[in-house]
């Protein structure tokens, strides 16, 4: 059966860490396998904007001997004109894969429902797991093993990149703490889902709206914007109710003196972290960036060849 990548919980504890392994050998050898020679053509779709991911999967395809078709909603006929299912009926029997960043994970179901070629969510409004396994992978160059880490995400907690790092977190058994205003708490349905995971890989999902009580003794601290794409309308909102759970160096000095500062980027410096801390000593964010190309190279060889 066709494998797809929707949620960071699509992969197992092992799956997760034989695409870590592999995305490490391919970012020492970036041409050592070519799985999409012909050139196969995979189609990265856009409904929302895009630098790293849209740069990353472009170049990722074409390290693999592929050909990326970089495709614009706008300029298409999904979303107003046509299903997502009938998308992947045309797509499927042309392209090697789909990948698709987009609004709701429901949308992702109904592509990936049925279809015989892998489908990759490329961020959606709930999840973003191809920039978890880039920065799993961050992480895991600089601290070593990840099981046992104690990692604080701080701001929207019910963005896609907390709820990532709850079910990804999880699934590579770390601590993962969220510290978010009450009213920006995670999904109750993804917090249960990450606590089963984590009962199963020794891992544990922790809950704050103390920013300060959250980063104490942390391995890693990690935020993003307050303001993701498709929230514009709630900014003025949003930069009140975060003011305090900004990265700056103060909040940093509770973790553990040599903490690793992640941000997926793009970054909004001033608000939910300083330019000392992003562009400081502990922060890992361009090999954070960089990571994305050999965590989703190392991701469609194994959902194209070993799934
Ligand atoms: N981090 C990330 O996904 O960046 P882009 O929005 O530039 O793709
Ligand atoms: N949470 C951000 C991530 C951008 C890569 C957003 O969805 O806009």
């Amino acid at each position: 059966m066709t494998r797809h990548f929707l949620r960071d919980d699509d992969l197992s504890q092992a799956e997760q860490l034989e695409i870590l392994d592999l995305a490490e050998q391919l970012k020492k050898d970036r041409f050592q396998t070519k799985p999409l020679a012909g050139p196969q053509t995979v189609a990265v779709i856009f409904d929302k904007s895009s630098t790293r991911t849209r740069v990353s999967f472009a170049v990722g395809i074409a390290d693999l001997g592929g050909s990326p078709l970089i495709i614009s909603t706008a300029n298409s006929q999904l979303g107003g004109k046509e299903t997502a299912a009938d998308t992947a009926r045309v797509l499927e029997r042309q392209v090697a894969a789909i990948v698709w960043r987009t609004y709701a994970q429901a949308g992702l179901s109904e592509m990936a429902e049925g279809t015989t070629v892998p489908v990759i969510n490329a961020l959606s409004d709930d999840f973003h797991p191809c920039q978890l396994l880039a920065d799993l992978l961050t992480i895991r160059e600089h601290r070593g093993e990840l099981a046992g880490l104690t990692v604080t995400f701080l701001g929207d907690g019910a963005s896609n990149m907390a709820q990532s790092y709850l079910l990804a977190g999880a699934t590579a058994g770390m601590h993962m703490r969220v510290a978010s205003p009450i009213d920006y708490a995670p999904h109750d349905e993804v917090v249960r889902d990450a606590d089963a995971v984590a009962a199963v890989t020794g891992g544990s999902i922790t809950l704050f709206t103390d920013p300060i009580e959250a980063v104490a003794g942390a391995d890693v601290v990690v935020t993003d914007t307050w303001v993701s794409m498709g929230k514009e309308d709630e900014k003025a909102e949003r930069l009140t109710s975060f003011g305090q759970y900004q990265v700056n160096a103060e909040l940093m000095a509770l973790a553990k003196p040599d903490a690793l500062f992640l941000h997926c980027l793009p970054a909004d410096r001033g608000f939910e972290v300083t330019a000392e801390v992003i562009d400081g000593p502990q922060s890992v964010i361009w090999d954070e960036a960089e990571n994305r190309l050999h965590a989703q190279k190392a991701l469609m060889v194994w959902l194209l060849e070993r799934a």
